[in-house]
């Protein structure tokens, strides 16, 4: 699947894009030459689990366009948008590395416009986990992909399972309004001793790296003993209960159907994803297998 990356000298600056017309223009060419195109929708401070995704992306289509945008509608008052890591210019840097052809980043007047009041409400793989703890997260998330994809008019969009219920949420809005792209879904990249990557991990101390994988540990745990047979609820709160007592604020450990997110039981037909959530302090890390 994966491309060869593009050698320092075959590397160009992606073509920074800020205005939808000059958007169009370029998707608008790329589709006369008769070439495909992979979104990659990022809100920045890129790792490279995101350039690995630009990675899928040159294997599935000609044109790359990777979006950089934080985006406000999916975040709570109370929540990080003002903090959030920007550093578009390191992030440009990094694409260019990877040869992505170009970079969606409007400001949030060119995204929502004077009197935009039009938000799309995802139900399904939205409900439960992210959305009892977030309620305002999917709608912000479902409104901006679609706008993303109507915009870049792409034909593939390509999301981390990092965000597995995002990733299944996007998968359920491209079916049933019928868009014409295809949602692609990439394992998780993970640093050497298997936390997650993250853009929010840069927000963790010294003390709170060391303890984050914990998470991925008490996952990796849950699944094992899933697979052993074991009560999949009795596992997530042994789950719980241990990140507790190594200093999180835990969100939830849920084990559902790994497609709709629903309950899951050994006698489903499908297979289970173990979900968690869990604050260290200030930070949100969020985690599944
Ligand atoms: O996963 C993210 O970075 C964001 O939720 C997304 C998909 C770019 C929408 O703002």
């Amino acid at each position: 699947l994966a491309t060869p990356p593009k050698s320092a000298a075959q590397a160009a600056a992606p073509q920074i894009v800020r205005t939808l017309a000059d958007l169009r223009r370029l998707t608008a060419e790329w589709r006369r030459a008769g070439e495909t195109s992979a979104l990659i929708p990022t809100m920045g401070a890129l790792h490279d689990g995101h350039l690995a995704l630009v990675r899928v992306g040159q294997a599935k289509a000609k044109r790359t366009i990777t979006s950089i945008f934080v985006n406000p509608t999916q975040f709570a008052p109370h929540e990080d948008f003002s903090r959030y890591p920007r550093d578009e210019a390191g992030d440009v840097a990094k694409l260019a590395s990877v040869g992505c052809d170009a970079v969606w980043a409007p400001a949030v007047e060119e995204m929502y416009r004077p009197g935009a009041a039009t938000r799309i409400v995802p139900k399904g793989a939205a409900l439960g986990l992210e959305t009892d703890f977030r309620p305002h997260f999917f709608e912000g998330v479902a409104t901006v992909c679609c706008k993303l994809f109507t915009q870049t008019q792409a034909d593939f969009a390509i999301f981390g399972e990092k965000d597995y219920q995002q990733l299944r949420v996007v998968t359920q809005i491209a079916h049933d309004l019928d868009l014409p792209l295809e949602i692609v879904g990439m394992p998780t990249v993970r640093e050497a001793d298997g936390l997650a990557m993250s853009s929010r991990n840069r927000y963790l101390t010294a003390e709170e790296r060391a303890t984050a994988v914990i998470i991925h540990h008490v996952i990796v745990d849950v699944a094992a003993k899933v697979k052993a047979g074991a009560d999949s609820e009795a596992a997530c709160t042994a789950a719980a209960t241990r990140l507790a007592a190594a200093g999180f604020k835990v969100d939830y450990v849920a084990v559902r159907d790994a497609a709709s997110l629903g309950p899951w039981t050994p006698a489903s037909a499908r297979p289970p994803r173990v979900l968690a959530a869990a604050w260290l302090t200030k930070t949100r890390l969020i985690d599944n297998l």
